[in-house]
């Protein structure tokens, strides 16, 4: 198959890129607006791949996306493009009304023009993905898990822009018979994570011993999920999903905020051991919570499990050890992107009076 796979040059879009170059025969074009969050230095071993194609192209760009469309005619589109940090939207939600509610409107109208030209046999066989996040679900208490029948109610405009985009892709479907298919899935983290998500920010505040920020009282759960498990995971979505149909993916790796920053500092400790020897678990600080702060996220995988055959290989402990020792080895990496595009700043406070 030829890809075309949107946000390609982000976090979770770079590990699928690399994952099906690596893994499958298939030919991937990228399009990517390259904003802040977007590295193609994260693609590296793809640029020089045959079987790579790189479109810089804001997704909202109609005429652009049909060009690219016109160009590389794909057999499926993997979506993944969009806004995706929590803090940011309640600074500027306007972004993320744009890209991700916006932006999947013109994806979703090129496709189906696309789509209707096709022969019988490809568009039988066509596919368009649209990579969701499980905040469209809202928060849970202390028990329960995120299934696919538990109903929309997102917090944050993030959320929300998610939660929109979700139900115009399954309107796509329903009413032009588009073959979609939607992912909702947990935290991931990993390398070539965008140093303003928790773990990465902790990785290198704890290198550079300043405060490390924790919300509120560090009590709220994420389910973490190893992002090179997710690319797997999405490939079997594309490949073998039902259409119509949606699928959650989670890390069955349930941790507290807090319990998250002081593994990174028990393994910082070891490490790179602070002069004096203080923990690095000295500098966690509590700050002033988020607003609209989700308190748990849990994912029911049961359905990718029994339908796809799908279980995360990497559990936690291993990936958060693989992943502060990642960012160690990456300074070349990192080092420009915390001197040029985000100092580790607080954000999100805008909505508060
Ligand atoms: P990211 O912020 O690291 O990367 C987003 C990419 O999209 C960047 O390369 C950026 O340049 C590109 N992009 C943004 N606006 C664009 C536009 N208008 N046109 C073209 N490209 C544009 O995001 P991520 O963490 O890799 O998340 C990828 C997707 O997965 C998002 O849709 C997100 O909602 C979803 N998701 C993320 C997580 C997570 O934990 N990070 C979990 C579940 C779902
Ligand atoms: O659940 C999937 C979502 O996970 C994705 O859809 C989003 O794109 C992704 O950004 C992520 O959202 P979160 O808001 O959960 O991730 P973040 O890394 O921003 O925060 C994780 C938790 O840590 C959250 O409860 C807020 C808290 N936090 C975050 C930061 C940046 C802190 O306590 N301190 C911090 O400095």
């Amino acid at each position: 198959m030829k890809i075309l796979v949107t946000g390609g040059a982000g976090f979770i879009g770079s590990a699928v890129v690399r994952h099906l170059l690596a893994a499958t025969d298939h030919a991937v074009v990228n399009v990517d607006k390259l904003t802040y969050a977007a590295d193609r230095r994260s693609l590296e071993g793809a640029e020089a791949n045959g079987r790579y194609a790189f479109e810089q192209v804001d997704i909202c760009d109609e005429p652009a996306v049909r060009g690219v469309f016109a160009r590389h005619r794909p057999d499926a589109v993997m979506h993944l493009a969009a806004e995706s940090h929590v803090d940011r939207s309640i600074d500027g939600p306007g972004a993320f009304i744009r890209t991700n509610i916006l932006g999947t409107y013109v994806l979703l109208d090129v496709a189906l023009a696309h789509w209707r030209g096709l022969s019988a046999a490809q568009a039988e066989a066509f596919r368009f993905h649209h990579i969701s996040t499980d905040e469209v679900f809202g928060a849970l208490g202390d028990a329960g898990f995120f299934t696919e029948e538990t109903p929309y109610d997102p917090s944050s405009p993030y959320s929300s822009s998610k939660a929109s985009s979700d139900h115009l892709v399954r309107a796509w479907q329903r009413t032009y018979g588009l073959p979609t298919v939607i992912s909702n899935c947990s935290n991931n983290y990993g390398p070539y994570q965008f140093p303003e998500k928790l773990i990465p920010l902790t990785i290198l505040n704890c290198l550079a011993e300043k405060p490390l920020p924790v919300y509120g009282t560090g009590s709220n759960v994420r389910d973490w999920l190893y992002v090179e498990d997710h690319a797997r995971a999405l490939t079997l979505v594309l490949t073998q999903g039902r259409v119509g149909e949606s699928y959650n993916i989670g890390g069955n790796s349930e941790r507290r905020n807090l319990a998250v920053v002081e593994a990174i500092c028990r393994i910082m400790d070891r490490l790179r051991p602070r002069a004096g020897g203080a923990s690095h678990a000295a500098l966690i600080t509590f700050v002033t919570d988020r607003p609209g702060h989700d308190f748990r996220y849990a994912i029911d995988a049961r359905k990718i499990r029994d339908e796809l055959g799908f279980a995360p290989s990497v559990d936690f402990e291993t990936g958060i050890e693989r992943t502060v020792v990642w960012y160690l080895g990456h300074e070349a990496w990192w080092r420009p992107l915390i001197e040029r595009q985000y100092g580790g700043e607080r954000l999100g406070l805008a909505g508060m009076k």
